[in-house]
């Protein structure tokens, strides 16, 4: 692996950092305090190039490779976890989605609008009681003599889901065929049934508007199916491993925006006559943040890069997934530790890192899904 950067690859992550900085950082407390959905920073992303990572510049995108998504992600999320959670999801799974399984007709379609930040893409696979074992999903599409299909169904903890106005949505086609009978759609909200229910009220990643969307006879035309009737299943594991490389990078991002703070405090805060950087239990807490730091951003990189040799990196992103958002737990758990009764105060963004945090060992596959997918690969034993 080629642990040096390109010049195209730092440009892309030092915009990423100016906007995350300038923009994002400063507002980040008032969008966790209100869940207010952040669109214009989203269409300052947009605009440049970062809701599009890679795609192609002919469909509105930045043309740029997964390690360009990876370090811009980890910026964005450096500063707030929210924007890098309707970053990633717009960029892995909903563009991802058209651009690697879509026609020539649907690219042009639904990918630029969504790649420039003008509209916002969803991801719609999870339901009240489907999350990690998705085949078990009941919202159903049926096929209509002309081809197209009638779609009835609810589906839970949309990202994006109050704002977005295209959704790649999965459904069963075929009961008895289990995971060969679930397809992909293409959705447009802004059809006659199509519904939104309630907003999640969550612990983290706040202005990620999270919802319920529910479908009541919404047509979808047979040119909307994406994909092969049947494939659906394996799009949703094909762009779920694209979706973990970016909840690992954002996973790193939180992770270095703790351990970073925790450096500033331990410099300046003293304790007993001294910096309380100078005692060997603050030292032993951040040589283990730093190697846990590194090691989650590497594995991380790892993913990116053999998923950009265009090799297949089921593994890779699970592994980077799974260590990244364990690392970024523990990581804020320590900073808070360090920084006392300051970590637990609004005044700082140590309890908000905390509670981003968490949602990375859970959505897009939780670490126990990743810790089977890994296993399964590595034993071939199912
Ligand atoms: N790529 C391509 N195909 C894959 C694949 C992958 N990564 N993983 C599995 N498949 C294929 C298999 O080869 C198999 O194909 P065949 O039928 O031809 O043999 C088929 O898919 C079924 O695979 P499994 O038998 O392994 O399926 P399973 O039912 O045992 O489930 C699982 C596997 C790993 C548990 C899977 O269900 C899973 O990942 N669950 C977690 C779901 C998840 O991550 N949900 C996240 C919700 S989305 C979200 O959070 C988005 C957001 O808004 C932030």
């Amino acid at each position: 692996m080629d642990l040096s950067f390109s010049d195209e690859q730092s440009m892309l992550q030092q915009v990423a950092r100016r906007i995350a900085q300038e923009r994002i950082g400063p507002s980040a407390a008032h969008h966790d305090e209100t869940g207010e959905y952040p669109l214009e920073n989203i269409r300052l992303l947009g605009e440049n190039g970062l809701m599009g990572i890679e795609v192609p510049a002919e469909y509105g995108g930045a043309g740029m490779d997964p390690v360009s998504s990876v370090l811009a992600i980890i910026e964005v999320a450096a500063a707030d976890a929210a924007h890098a959670t309707i970053m990633s999801v717009n960029n892995s799974l909903f563009c991802n989605a058209v651009l690697s399984h879509g026609s020539e007709a649907q690219k042009q379609l639904y990918v630029r609008a969504i790649a420039e930040g003008r509209e916002i893409g969803a991801f719609a696979l999870t339901e009240s009681q489907s999350g990690s074992d998705a085949t078990a999903m009941r919202c159903r599409a049926v096929r209509q003599e002309d081809g197209s299909y009638v779609i009835n169904g609810q589906k839970s903890w949309i990202t994006s889901g109050p704002v977005a106005r295209y959704i790649v949505l999965f459904a069963v086609t075929d009961p008895a065929l289990g995971a060969r009978g679930i397809s992909a759609f293409m959705v447009d909200t802004g059809r006659p049934g199509f519904g939104r229910g309630k907003t999640e009220p969550k612990l983290g990643v706040r202005a990620s508007a999270t919802c319920e969307i529910e479908f009541r006879d919404y047509v979808a035309q047979a040119d909307e199916l994406i994909g092969h009737e049947g494939q659906g299943f394996k799009i949703a594991m094909n762009l779920l491993d694209s979706g973990r490389i970016g909840i690992a990078a954002q996973a790193v991002g939180i992770a270095r925006a703790a351990y970073e703070a925790s450096l500033a405090y331990v410099r300046e805060r003293k304790s007993f006559g001294a910096p309380i950087g100078s005692f060997q239990m603050i030292q032993a807490k951040i040589a283990d943040m730093k190697c846990r730091l590194d090691a989650a951003q590497l594995l991380t990189l790892r993913a990116a890069w053999t998923k950009a040799q265009g090799r297949r990196f089921s593994t890779e992103a699970a592994v980077a997934k799974l260590s990244a958002s364990e690392a970024a737990m523990w990581i804020a758990h320590q900073a808070v530790q360090i920084h006392g009764g300051m970590g637990y105060s609004k005044e700082m963004p140590l309890e908000r890192y905390f509670r981003d945090a968490k949602i990375t060992e859970i959505y897009e596959g939780t670490s126990e899904i990743q810790r089977m997918v890994i296993a399964r690969n590595e034993s071939g034993v199912r």
